[in-house]
C-alpha cells in the first residue's frame, strides 16, 4: 500500500522512479508555467518554508486501476503467526492508537485463522502513470498528520464498516496520535460513542523546528479525525418522514411501517454537519449502503411502480429508488450548509465532503487466500452485495460533473472500491463483509483521501493561506 519504506528491497528503486518522476514533473510545470512556479513557492513566516506541492493528476477511477503486487512480506519471510502481537508487525504497523475490538479488528483474534498471516497483509497496491494516475506519492504518516493538522481534520461518517476505517487510520498514524476514549477488554461500549484521534503530544513531530500548532489549535481539543457511526445519513425519523412525502398513500395507512426492527444507529445531518464546521474539520468522508437492506427497510416501494403495485413492497429496487431520493435531499442540504458555512466564515475554511463508495463484501471469503487479479461478481450475493454498485452509481450520477456542470461543487465521489473488491483474502475473521486492518484495503483508503485532498483539491496549495485567514 506504499506505506513508505517498509520493502527495503524495492526502497532505492521506488525512490528513482520518484526522483524520475518528479524531476519530469518540476520540468513540465516550469515549462509551461514558469512565473507560476516562481510565485508558488512559499516562505511564510514563522514556520519555516513549505513548498507548494505539485497539483496531482491521480482521479479516483485512475487510482482504482492499478493491481496488487507481492506478497512482499514485512519480516522474515519464513515467519508464522504463533502469537497474536505478530499481527502489527506483518501489517509494517508500529502499533495502532484504538483500543477498540484490537485484536477483532486486526484479524487476530481466531487462531485458526492464523495461517491466513502474514500472507494477507502483504500485497501493495501498485499504479502509476500506465493506469493514467500522476502524482501519486507513497503515504508518508509524518505528512499526513502535518497536513491534519494545518489543513484540518477528517471526520469519518459511516457504519460499521467506516468504523474499521478510523481504526485502521489510528494505526497507520501511529504513533503520532493517540485515541479516545480508552477501551478495556470485554468492558461495555455503544456503538453510538463518538471516536477521535489527536495529537500525540509525545509525538517526535511536536520537537521538529518547523513543526508550528497552527493559531486556535488545541492539542487536547481539536481532533485529527473523529468517527461517528451514521449508518443512513439521516435518522430513520428524517427517512419516514421523507418516505410518506413521497409516497402519501403509505402515510395514512396505520398498518404500514418503512422500517423493521433491525438494529441501525444514525444521526441527522442536523446535528453532524454543526460539528463538521465548528470541530476544526475540513475533510468529511461518508459512506453508507451496507444498511440499506430489505430486511432494515420493509416496506419501502419503487419510485416507478405502476399504481396497482405501489401497495406492495417492492424489495431492493424500492430500497434502491428511495435511496437514490434521499441522498438527493442530503447532497441538497449538505450543499446548501457548506455555502453558507463558508459564506459566514468568510472562506476562512475550505471544507469538502467525499462520499467514499461503499465496498460489498465477498461470499466464501475465508476459503479465498490470495487477492484477485480481476473483480468476480458471484450469482446469488448474500444481502444486498450484488446489488451495491447500484448504490455507488446514484452518488456517482448525483455528484458527476466538473467546473460549472458540477451540480454540488463540494461533494466529491471517490470510485476507490475496486482495490477492495479485489480483496476477498482481506476481510476479518468472523464474516465477509467487515476488512482487517493491515491488508492495505482501508489504509488505501487513507493514502487516496490525504492524496486527493492534499492534491487533486488543490488543499496543499492553500493550507497556509488558510491557515492565516483562521487566525482571524
Ligand atoms: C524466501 O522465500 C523464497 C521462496 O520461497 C526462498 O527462496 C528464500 O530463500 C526465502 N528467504 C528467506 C530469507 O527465508
Ligand atoms: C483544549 O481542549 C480541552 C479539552 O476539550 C479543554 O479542556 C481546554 O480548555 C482547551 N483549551 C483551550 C485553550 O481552549
Ligand atoms: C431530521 O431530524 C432532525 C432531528 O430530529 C430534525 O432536526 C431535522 O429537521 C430533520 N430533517 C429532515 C430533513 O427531516
Ligand atoms: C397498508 O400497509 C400494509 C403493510 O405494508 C399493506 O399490507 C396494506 O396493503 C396497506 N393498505 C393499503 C390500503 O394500502
Amino acid at each position: 500500500m506504499g506505506l513508505a519504506g517498509f520493502n527495503p528491497r524495492s526502497l532505492s528503486a521506488k525512490i528513482l522512479f520518484l526522483g524520475t518522476s518528479f524531476t519530469f514533473l518540476l520540468f513540465l510545470y516550469l515549462y509551461t508555467n514558469p512565473a507560476g512556479f516562481l510565485s508558488s513557492i512559499k516562505f511564510p513566516s514563522g514556520s519555516g518554508f513549505n513548498f507548494e506541492r505539485i497539483p496531482g493528476r491521480c482521479p479516483p477511477r485512475a487510482y482504482a486501476n492499478g493491481r496488487w503486487t507481492g506478497p512482499h512480506y514485512r519480516t522474515h519471510n519464513a515467519s508464522v503467526m504463533t502469537d497474536k502481537a505478530q499481527a502489527l508487525a506483518f501489517a509494517g504497523f508500529t502499533g495502532c492508537a484504538s483500543s477498540r475490538e484490537f485484536d477483532w479488528h486486526l484479524a487476530a483474534d481466531n487462531v485458526e485463522q492464523y495461517p491466513r498471516f502474514p500472507n494477507a497483509q502483504s500485497y501493495t497496491w501498485d499504479v502509476g502513470p500506465s493506469d493514467g494516475c500522476e502524482g501519486f506519492e507513497p503515504l508518508d504518516k509524518a505528512r499526513v498528520v502535518r497536513d491534519m493538522v494545518q489543513q484540518g481534520g477528517w471526520l469519518l461518517l459511516g457504519d460499521s464498516i467506516t468504523e474499521g476505517h478510523f481504526f485502521s487510520l489510528s494505526c497507520v498514524l501511529h504513533p503520532h496520535v493517540i485515541a479516545t476514549p480508552v477501551y478495556t477488554p470485554n468492558s461495555y461500549f455503544d456503538r453510538a460513542w463518538p471516536q477521535n484521534l489527536y495529537l500525540n503530544p509525545d509525538s517526535p513531530l511536536l520537537q521538529e523546528k518547523h513543526f508550528a500548532l497552527p493559531p486556535g489549535f488545541n492539542i487536547t481539543g481539536t481532533p485529527l479525525a473523529t468517527f461517528r457511526r451514521v449508518d443512513l445519513l439521516f435518522t430513520q425519523d428524517n427517512l419516514t418522514r421523507l418516505h410518506a412525502t413521497l409516497h402519501p398513500s403509505t402515510a395514512a395507512n396505520a398498518s404500514f411501517a418503512l422500517f423493521s426492527s433491525e438494529a441501525a444507529w444514525s444521526l441527522s445531518p442536523k446535528e453532524y454537519l454543526p460539528l463538521f464546521f465548528d470541530g476544526g474539520y475540513s475533510t468529511m468522508v461518508v459512506s453508507t449502503g451496507g444498511h440499506w437492506t430489505t430486511t432494515l427497510f420493509g416496506g419501502a416501494y419503487a419510485q416507478d411502480a405502476p399504481a396497482p403495485a405501489r401497495t406492495a413492497r417492492q424489495g431492493l429496487d424500492g430500497v434502491v429508488d428511495f435511496f437514490a431520493q434521499a441522498m438527493q435531499r442530503w447532497a441538497d442540504e449538505v450543499q446548501s450548509a457548506l455555502a453558507e458555512a463558508e459564506r459566514m466564515d468568510r472562506g476562512a475554511r475550505k471544507r469538502q465532503v467525499l462520499v467514499r463508495a461503499y465496498l460489498p463484501g465477498h461470499d466464501d471469503c475465508h476459503n479465498i487466500l490470495d487477492p484477485w487479479t480481476e473483480v468476480h461478481t458471484p450469482k446469488g450475493a448474500s444481502y444486498n452485495w450484488g446489488s451495491i454498485w447500484r448504490y455507488n452509481e446514484v452518488f456517482e450520477n448525483l455528484l458527476s460533473g466538473s467546473g460549472a456542470q458540477k451540480k454540488y461543487p463540494d461533494l466529491h465521489y471517490l470510485a476507490i472500491e475496486r482495490p477492495g473488491r479485489l480483496r476477498p483474502d482481506a476481510h476479518t475473521t468472523g464474516d465477509c463483509l467487515h476488512i482487517m486492518a493491515g491488508a492495505g484495503v482501508m489504509e488505501g483508503w487513507s493514502h487516496y483521501i490525504w492524496h486527493y485532498v492534499s492534491n487533486e483539491l488543490g488543499r496543499g496549495r492553500h493550507s497556509r493561506v488558510n491557515t492565516a485567514a483562521a487566525a482571524r
